[in-house]
């Protein structure tokens, strides 16, 4: 008997339905870099992981803090005397001087150009818990959110499968660099309307994931017009707030509340450590609400998903210690930049062009003169060649609900410069054999479909199968499904 699907009635419509979103090619990838990790000497034509946005730059110096400061761990004999008050503690408030350094961490991200104040701190797991727990307090069921895109596309299941919240895209387009528009809001805005759909507001990611880009002042202030106008809310996600490596500086919306005359209900901050930190094991995700219904109400709901309180006694000392704070945030940021000077470079070179950006662990890369014909079709072609024979895990701008094919995210903060250097040989080849097939049309006036040849593997047919792996799926580490793969 099939565990699940083939007697679906032995589970709720809910755990049955595939509205989780993680049937995309975005967690496929991931599966296919699973199945054949690559590896420098175990495994060199393995698949390389540039589909993870993972901040893995810093962290010798998070460690190098950590030996430093046995005390703030209780798995230290410095620091074990605090092992009972911490292991017995778990109020869903949090600890308070875990929101008194979270408050002004987030304020440093910042620039310090504005405070938090550490009551309105309401813990969730991760950002993707955050996500969820902002949305079950905002929306009913059936009720819609508009979201720029391309987004995110794990916001499909944080957002919608539990709470059954709608997600409706705006789209935006490469003519004015993927930027929002309050024109394309406004008809979102009323086409919902007109379907007798509610929408209850506008979520955000601020610098955005897929693009890399930070929102600027102006479009900012206009989002916050519009959704006071309407009395709708704005959720801003800035997970990627400290991932600022170059011009523009990021602005965040609590900047904006100050300046713009508007109702503070309905304005609502997700964060979380897992990029700006590097710790997604951490699971630190954050809701600052400016609403104090929602703060309430939301402490009430993250009873579901709290910080373990080792973790916050171990960062409320970490996140005090201002000089150690000070010094992460600029060293990170510098180390960010380079990456992405010498991974954009490289790409140049083979005459691949990204979106200018500022800020994120990944690029919006244009392979959009790769394309045999510019249809999806097209790009999912393009992406079985880079995934199977190019052995890079990357993600198709479909799967961010782009609405031009052509484009892909392509992470570089999660791996070391070694690796880094072997995924841009191998997207060299690709383009070198691109050009080579270019002559060959030019020569016999034939077009030809882009296949390459450089490992004898074939991408697994397991792949795509319902259970994928990713970092927020724990399906594939049960026995269960691990006897039958
Ligand atoms: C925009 C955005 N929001 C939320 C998340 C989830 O983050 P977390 O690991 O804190 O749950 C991610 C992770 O990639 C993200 O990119």
């Amino acid at each position: 008997m099939e565990f699940m699907g083939g007697n679906s009635q032995l589970l709720s419509k809910l755990a049955a339905s595939d509205q989780h979103g993680e049937n995309s090619p975005y967690f496929d990838g991931w599966k296919a870099y699973e199945n054949d990790p690559f590896h420098p000497t175990a495994n060199p034509n393995g698949v390389i992981q540039m589909g993870l946005a993972e901040n893995q730059l810093s962290f010798d110096l998070i460690k190098e803090w950590i030996k430093k400061n046995p005390l703030a761990s209780i798995c230290t004999s410095e620091g074990v005397k605090a092992f009972k008050d911490i292991a017995i503690f778990q109020d869903y408030h949090g600890l308070q001087e875990f929101r008194n350094a979270v408050a002004k961490f987030m304020g440093k991200v910042r620039g310090g150009r504005v405070t938090f104040d550490p009551d309105r701190i309401v813990m969730a797991g991760g950002a993707t818990g955050a996500n969820e727990l902002i949305m079950f307090c905002l929306a009913d069921p059936g009720d819609a959110f508009l979201v720029p895109s391309p987004y995110y596309p794990a916001f499909d299941r944080d957002l919608s499968w539990r709470t059954r919240v709608k997600l409706l895209p705006v789209a935006c387009e490469s003519s004015n660099n993927f930027k929002i528009t309050i024109q394309a809001l406004k008809e979102a805005y009323e086409n919902a309307r007109k379907a007798n759909i509610k929408v209850k507001g506008i979520i955000i990611a601020n610098p955005s994931n897929p693009l890399g880009t930070t929102m600027d002042r102006e479009t900012l202030r206009s989002l916050v017009t519009f959704i006071n106008e309407k009395e709708i809310h704005l959720v801003c996600d800035e997970i990627y707030a400290a991932t600022i490596f170059c011009a523009p500086k990021f602005v965040s919306v609590s900047e904006v509340v100050e300046e713009v005359k508007c109702n503070r209900d309905l304005i609502h901050i997700v964060y979380s450590l897992s990029k700006d930190m590097g710790l997604p094991g951490f699971r630190v995700g954050i809701v600052y609400s400016y609403n104090d219904k929602v703060v309430n109400c939301g402490r009430k709901m993250s009873s579901f998903g709290l910080v373990s309180s080792q973790t916050q006694h171990l960062l409320a000392s970490m996140l005090a210690d201002e000089e150690f704070v000070d010094t992460f945030l600029a060293e990170s940021s510098k180390r960010l930049g380079n990456r992405h000077k010498i991974f954009t470079r490289g790409l140049e070179e083979v005459g691949i062009k990204c979106l200018d950006s500022n800020a994120g662990l990944y690029c919006w890369m244009d392979l959009r003169p790769l394309l045999n014909e510019p249809t999806f079709e097209g790009e999912m072609a393009l992406w079985r060649v880079i995934i199977n024979d190019v052995r890079l895990n990357v993600s198709p701008g479909s799967s961010f609900h782009c609405v031009e094919p052509g484009w892909f995210r392509v992470c570089f903060a999660n791996m070391d410069d070694e690796t880094l250097g072997i995924s841009l040989q191998r997207i060299r080849l690709l383009v070198g054999k691109w050009k080579e097939m270019g002559a060959q049309v030019k020569n016999n006036g034939r077009k030809k479909t882009l296949k390459l040849n450089f490992s004898s593997r074939i991408y697994d047919a397991a792949v795509l199968s319902p259970h994928m792996m990713s970092p927020h799926s724990p399906i594939p580490h049960s026995p269960i499904v691990r006897a039958r793969t």
